[in-house]
């Protein structure tokens, strides 16, 4: 069993005036053999939640569960929690096989014939069998990292911590561990946490991602749910690449139709998202200057080419294009900013050029111009789709 439990989590570092708010308020449940990633910008509190759960930073406030059991105040060593650090964590002076046996020796008290037996086992699982008698000198990163991990996995513990463990390899060697790791988590089926600052990783490794901003939790979900249902605008912009557009409007509401006026174009809704605007209205009402702001967002591969009588077309200048084979990225200029469409591989488009795009609205995210808040995400996928996608 890998049970998780995180309840109220926050840790503040340093004390009196210079305070560092690092994780705050963070509740999230971690089902046994799930993959869970943590995901965010650079200091927005990943590593300090990752260590406050192995156990190597006190949480100010909140607790720890594992299987029931309150971990809170355990020892690293005595929460059977096996942690994997980016920078590999190896001794030098011993051999991978030492590594890996290291910790066995430490927490356990099989015999020397079982750790051996055990590190072997675990050697030819990952094919690193050839190198268990060299130093991590003599290793490249790639091999250093899979030592790295037989020394976790040989520990045969409850969860993984892991810490953007793949971020020094080379994007052919990450691409490729991504892949390796995810069949070894689903093979051992241990509940795993993964921290990375990178959203590709997120999206094709976890069961579910959570999101974290300024150490406070956006969302947790599947990585498609995160995608096309975001919470927020922070959200919709940190997961996907090329990442969502977006677009600051002024919804106008004049004799019943509802009317979003950019600086450079107008955008008239249905009926439907009309009402819908209402309603977020009276929710929460961002309004400065008695207009009311919103963001419209819009993903690159939604953007289609405008049909000649589309009454939303919207007029844009081509800066550049970049074919790519399957699909054509078109970076196009509305007013000062600059946006992207990803159109069919067959799209071929003069730099310079006038295009007239459309945004169909069964794509289109509306988002509180005040809080960010989403107030209308995009209709999900087909049924079907959605219910395999788990949406
Ligand atoms: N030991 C510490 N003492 C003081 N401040 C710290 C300490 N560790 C982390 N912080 C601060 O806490 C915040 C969160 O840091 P953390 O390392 O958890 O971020 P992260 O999401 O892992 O970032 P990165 O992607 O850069 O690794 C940052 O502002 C960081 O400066
Ligand atoms: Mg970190």
């Amino acid at each position: 069993m890998g049970e998780i439990s995180v309840d109220g989590l926050r840790k503040v570092f340093g004390d009196g005036g210079d305070e560092i708010v690092a994780v705050e308020g963070l509740d999230c449940a971690i089902e046994d053999g799930e993959f869970l990633v943590l995901v965010g910008p650079s200091g927005c509190g990943k590593s300090t939640t990752l260590r406050c759960l192995a156990g190597l930073e006190r949480p100010t406030d909140g607790r720890i569960v594992l299987d029931g059991e309150d971990v809170t105040d355990r020892k690293p060593k005595d929460r059977n929690m096996a942690m994997v650090f980016q920078n590999y964590a190896l001794y030098p002076h011993m051999t991978a096989r030492e590594n890996m046996a290291f910790g066995l020796k430490m927490t356990t008290d099989l015999s020397t014939d079982e750790i051996d037996a055990r590190v072997e086992e675990t050697a030819e699982m990952m094919g690193i069998e050839a190198i268990l008698d060299k130093k991590p000198g003599e290793l490249s990163g790639g091999q250093q990292q899979r030592v790295a991990l037989g020394r976790a996995i040989v520990r045969d513990p409850e969860v993984f911590l892991m810490d953007e463990p793949l971020s020094n390899l080379d994007a052919k060697l990450r691409t490729q561990m991504r892949t390796e790791l995810q069949s070894l988590q689903q093979e051992f089926g241990v509940t795993t946490v993964y921290v990375t600052h990178d959203q590709t990783e997120a999206m094709t490794m976890g069961d579910r991602i959570a999101v974290l901003k300024d150490g406070r939790l956006q969302q947790i979900g599947t990585p498609l749910e995160c995608y096309h249902a975001p919470q927020n605008e922070f959200v919709a912009g940190f997961i996907g690449s090329p990442g969502m557009n977006f677009f600051d409007v002024v919804v106008e509401e004049t004799g019943g139709t509802t009317t979003l006026v950019h600086e450079a174009f107008e955008y008239e809704v249905s009926e439907d998202v009309g009402a819908d605007l209402r309603e977020t209205r009276r929710r929460d009402a961002a309004e400065t200057d008695g207009r009311r702001r919103a963001t419209l967002g819009i993903r690159p591969e939604d953007i289609r080419l405008a049909e000649a009588d589309d009454p939303n077309a919207i007029r844009t200048a081509v800066d550049v294009t970049e074919p790519l084979g399957d699909v054509t990225y078109v970076y196009f200029r509305v007013g000062d900013e600059q946006y992207t469409a990803s159109l069919a591989g067959d799209v071929l488009l003069d730099p310079n050029s006038a295009l007239d795009v459309s945004f169909p609205e069964d794509r289109v995210h509306l988002f509180d111009g005040r809080t960010g808040e989403a107030l209308r995400n995009r209709e999900p996928p087909a049924e079907d789709a959605a219910a395999r996608l788990n949406l």
